[in-house]
Parts: C-alpha cells; sequence; structure tokens
C-alpha cells in the first residue's frame, strides 16, 4: 500500500508512543465504548461544493459487544470503518458528526493524542494482510513492536509475547515462524500475523474490515472462531465489516445494514434475520444463499445502487424497492424505531411484517 502503509501500521500496534494512553481518562461509567454520531463522510470538491459518500451515520458500541455492518460494495463500509480509525484515504474526509471513545470525541482530538489510542485501544484488522504488513521485516518482530513501543516491554520480553500471540491464534511452529519474512507465510497464515498483531496490546475494540474475505471457507471458518475467542477472552468490542450474512450471524449479535452511505435498518442480528423491516435488508436475505434451507429459491434484488454523487431525491432504495410509494420517491425517511431495539429507515416497514422462516 503506498500512502496509506504508515497509516495501516500503525493502526494495528506500531505507532509512535507519542504520549500514554489513558483508559480510565477515556472511559466514564455507562457510556458505550464508541458512539458514532450523525458522521457524514465525503470529498470537498474546489469551490467549496461537497460529494457525501457517508451520510448521518449513527451507532453504538458497548463494551464487549460484537456489531456486524453489512451492505453492497460501496455502500460506505469501509470508509465509516476508516473514519473511526482516523484512516480516511485522501480526498476523503470526515464532513461533519461525531466519533466518540468513551465518551470523548476522536474528531476534535489532538493528532498526537488520537494516534497513541492507536494499538493500545483501537486495532484494526484489514482485508489483505500483505497490504498492512512491512515486507522486508520478520513477522515476529512486527508483532513485538507495539508492546514495545505501547507496553513499555523489553525486547526480549515483546519477542516471547509475539511468540505467545502467535501460538494463540494456532499458529503451528511459532518460534520458527515468527523469524519468517510475510512472503513466507500463506494467506491464513499472514491474516493471523495480522490479528496478533492487533491484538497484542490488548485493544479494547477491534475493528475488522473484510478480515476473511481473501481466505477459503475452512481458513475463513477458523479465523472467525479465533476472533470470536480472543474477543470473548478479554472482551474486546468488536466492529465487523463484511458483505457476508452468514459471516454477521456467525459473529456478531448487533447489525447495522448500510445502502447509499447511510444505516437503512439496525438491531440485533437474530431479530433483524428472523423479520426484516427494511425492504433491503429483505432483499438481502433473500438474495443470500442459506445453508439450512439449500431448497430455498434465491431472488436477487433488481437494479443497481446509486450513485452516490447522484442520488436520488427520497429514499435512495426507492427505483429498486418493491414496497415503494410515491411519497418514497420525495423525502427521505429518517431513521427511526420499529419495534425495541430495532430500527428502520423506510416509511412502508409496517408493511414488512412477514418473518422468514
Ligand atoms: N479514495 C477514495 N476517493 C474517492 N471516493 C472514494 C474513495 N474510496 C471510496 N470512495 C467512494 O466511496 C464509496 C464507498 O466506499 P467504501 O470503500 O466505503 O465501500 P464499501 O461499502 O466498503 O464497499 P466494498 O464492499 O466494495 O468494500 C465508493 O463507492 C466510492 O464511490
Ligand atoms: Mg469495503
Amino acid at each position: 500500500m503506498s500512502q496509506g502503509s504508515s497509516d495501516v501500521i500503525s493502526s494495528t500496534g506500531i505507532a509512535p508512543a507519542d504520549e500514554p494512553a489513558s483508559t480510565a481518562e477515556l472511559s466514564r461509567g455507562g457510556v458505550p465504548l464508541l458512539s458514532v454520531q450523525d458522521l457524514s463522510i465525503g470529498v470537498r470538491l474546489p469551490g467549496g461544493r461537497t460529494v457525501s459518500i457517508v451520510e448521518g451515520v449513527s451507532f453504538d458500541v458497548d463494551p464487549g459487544q460484537r456489531m456486524g455492518i453489512v451492505g453492497e460494495s460501496g455502500s460506505g463500509k469501509s470508509l465509516t470503518l476508516r473514519a473511526v480509525a482516523g484512516l480516511l484515504p485522501k480526498p476523503v474526509e470526515v464532513l461533519s458528526g461525531r466519533v466518540e471513545y468513551g465518551g470523548t470525541d476522536l474528531l476534535t482530538m489532538p493528532a498526537k493524542r488520537r494516534r497513541a489510542l492507536m494499538g493500545p485501544e483501537i486495532a484494526m484488522i484489514f482485508q489483505e494482510p500483505m497490504s498492512a504488513l512491512n515486507p522486508v521485516m520478520r513477522v515476529g518482530d512486527q508483532i513485538a513492536e507495539g508492546p514495545r513501543r505501547h507496553l513499555g516491554l523489553s525486547a526480549k520480553e515483546a519477542g516471547e509475547l509475539a511468540v505467545s500471540m502467535m501460538a494463540r491464534t494456532g499458529i503451528p511452529d511459532p518460534v520458527r515462524r515468527a523469524r519468517a519474512y510475510p512472503h513466507e507465510l500463506s494467506g491464513g497464515l499472514r491474516q493471523r500475523i495480522m490479528i496478533a498483531m492487533a491484538v497484542s496490546c490488548g485493544p479494547r475494540l477491534l475493528l475488522c474490515d473484510e478480515p476473511t474475505t481473501a481466505l477459503d471457507v475452512t481458513v475463513q471458518l477458523q479465523v472467525l472462531r479465533l476472533l470470536e475467542r480472543l474477543c470473548a477472552d478479554t472482551g474486546t468490542s468488536l466492529v465487523f465489516v463484511t458483505h457476508d450474512l452468514a459471516v454477521v450471524n456467525q459473529t456478531c449479535s448487533e447489525l447495522a445494514v448500510m445502502y447509499a452511505g447511510n444505516i437503512v435498518e439496525s438491531g440485533r442480528v437474530k431479530e433483524v434475520f428472523r423479520q426484516p423491516r427494511h425492504p433491503y435488508t429483505r432483499g438481502l436475505l433473500e438474495s443470500a444463499p442459506d445453508f439450512d434451507r439449500p431448497d430455498r429459491e434465491l431472488v436477487p434484488i433488481p437494479g443497481f445502487p446509486p450513485n452516490v454523487a447522484d442520488r436520488p431525491s427520497g429514499c435512495p432504495f426507492a427505483p429498486r424497492c418493491g414496497y415503494v410509494r410515491d411519497h418514497c420517491r420525495q423525502s427521505m425517511p429518517p431513521l427511526a424505531e420499529v419495534a425495541p431495539g430495532r430500527q428502520a429507515a423506510c416509511f412502508e416497514s409496517s408493511r414488512l411484517t412477514e418473518v422468514l422462516a
């Protein structure tokens, strides 16, 4: 990765130790660990015009909670996650909103202090580990660098911790493998190295962007189990971006569905899957294979998502929606509570009462 690589590396735990991150200072009782409020992300064009890509996204993640974000390609999942990590690719930037971590806004925090949180408090795992690993550094040294800087461990202690993290992520023969360079390892092992790096300083929030998409199915399952176990062992919260509903079902308790830069539905995974309250969520579920019901016919969602630079007025899903009525094309439905703990951005949500199997 070119411009972003140092940012990516710092996100996985080896940022310079500018100032010690203070969990106690950041965390206050009863406050969600992460609270994203009315976040808009986009590009400022010359002349002052802005094009928003992500619009008014809000969600909370409590300590220990595991939240999935799903949606079609281009819906803004990665940009939302990168905005939380402070890793937006130029020229994309946060246009408005708040990203609070333990009640403190990360967006207005001095850059030095924010960087110091990356690794010990917040870590990110990417789809393609090669883009985040240093190709000319032994993987054991890469894992050890975060604990040396952030936890003040000696080189020997950090090296031992790296080996034990590798063992914990299920890497066979970790002492030998610690001396390997990334290109000497398989994709599955490299992804485990990245997970070991990300969790080496014991972050309280783990941001995962399609961390298993590039892996084959058996390795994918192992990596998912590993992430679940690591989070359960340490009480780490997870925000997990994927286009794969089955992965969300296995890994997460909460779900946000994104469409064209907006959250259109959210709630507990089991409840959203059982009874979706937005036609887009319903479409996603009906178009995805269900291994419990292999005979079920797959129904693709007709049409394509809108270009974010040229959204239709009204609900962005209206041109593809089987429940559309005139008012849907005129104004954008707000994300509103449709049942306890359930939100949907749909004027016609009450018509979606059918329970899916
Ligand atoms: N570096 C960039 N410069 C300009 N626009 C961008 C940039 N990165 C993303 N975008 C725009 O933002 C939209 C959302 O991108 P994002 O990467 O968040 O999508 P996504 O939901 O993660 O999709 P995918 O499932 O394909 O990863 C893209 O369709 C594109 O229009
Ligand atoms: Mg993405």
